[in-house]
């Protein structure tokens, strides 16, 4: 399985940003045939994204899409459309979506269906608030999340699952190692019960929050981790560059 580096640039950059983004990107570029780069661009610029990230070899997605191909939906985004323009994947419940848009586990499902169903491949975002991290409920959070987030899935579609907890989303906490290597243990644990093993060592599990520059090396290392989901530091193309190219020789 590839490392998979992947930036999720929220509601940042314009097309002009996001072209300059490319031009410093590729300047200093050299390939790894271990790892797929994957960036999430706003909708509202994923045309010029899909131009210049070919040349870059960057795959990219969206950071959300209804449930619905189309139809009486007005500012919803569909798994369909981003297909045809050439995306390869979708974020699917990543944090901001379930808290400030209120997106139920029931409703994510839907849309990783619909991602799977128009050749997108949906990266599930899974993770625990401080207070149910605080209230011993990470693992029943995340088992939760798996369960009902994966219920309307195709069997046999390739799924991406991120663990983000909550807590180290922007704040510049990152969780701690052991941390991270527990939720992931535990991942693995509830996918024995979801997934076939053909289908689960095809999963990449990626981790995120606050993952930068300098902690990456570290965290690239953890057990079952395969990646990284990349939001403030991925803006930058020099410090994004530099996640992608983290050390991967210490990994079993
Ligand atoms: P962060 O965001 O790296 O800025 O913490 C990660 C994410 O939201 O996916």
């Amino acid at each position: 399985m590839r490392f998979v580096i992947a930036g999720n640039w929220k509601l940042n950059k314009s097309p002009t940003e996001a072209a300059t983004f490319f031009i410093e990107w590729k300047k200093n570029f050299t390939p790894h045939a271990d790892r797929e780069c994957v960036i999430f661009p706003t909708a509202l610029v994923a045309s010029c994204v899909a131009e210049h990230s070919k040349s870059a070899d960057i795959k990219w997605g969206g950071q959300n899409c209804y449930f619905e191909a189309k139809g009486a939906f007005t500012g919803e985004n569909s798994a369909a459309i981003l297909a045809e323009m050439g995306a390869n994947f979708v974020l699917v419940g990543h944090s901001e979506r379930r808290k400030i848009f209120n997106e139920s586990d029931e409703l994510l499902s839907k849309k990783l269906a619909a991602a799977q169903k128009f050749g997108l491949t949906p990266m599930l975002c899974l993770g625990e608030t401080l207070d149910e991290r605080n209230a011993n409920k990470t693992e029943v959070v995340i088992e939760r999340q798996l369960r009902i987030g994966l219920n309307e899935r195709v069997p046999g579609y390739p799924i991406y699952l991120a663990y983000e907890p909550v807590w180290a989303i922007g704040t510049g906490v990152v969780a701690s190692v052991g941390q991270v290597a527990h939720a992931h243990a535990f991942i693995q644990k509830v996918l024995g019960n979801i997934l076939s093993p053909d289908e689960i060592a095809r999963t990449p599990v990626l981790y995120g929050g606050s993952v930068n520059a300098e902690n990456c090396r570290e965290l690239a290392n953890v057990p079952f981790l395969n990646g990284f989901l990349v939001g403030g530091a991925s803006l930058d193309p020099k410090v994004f560059l530099s996640i992608y190219n983290v050390q991967l020789s210490g990994r079993q």
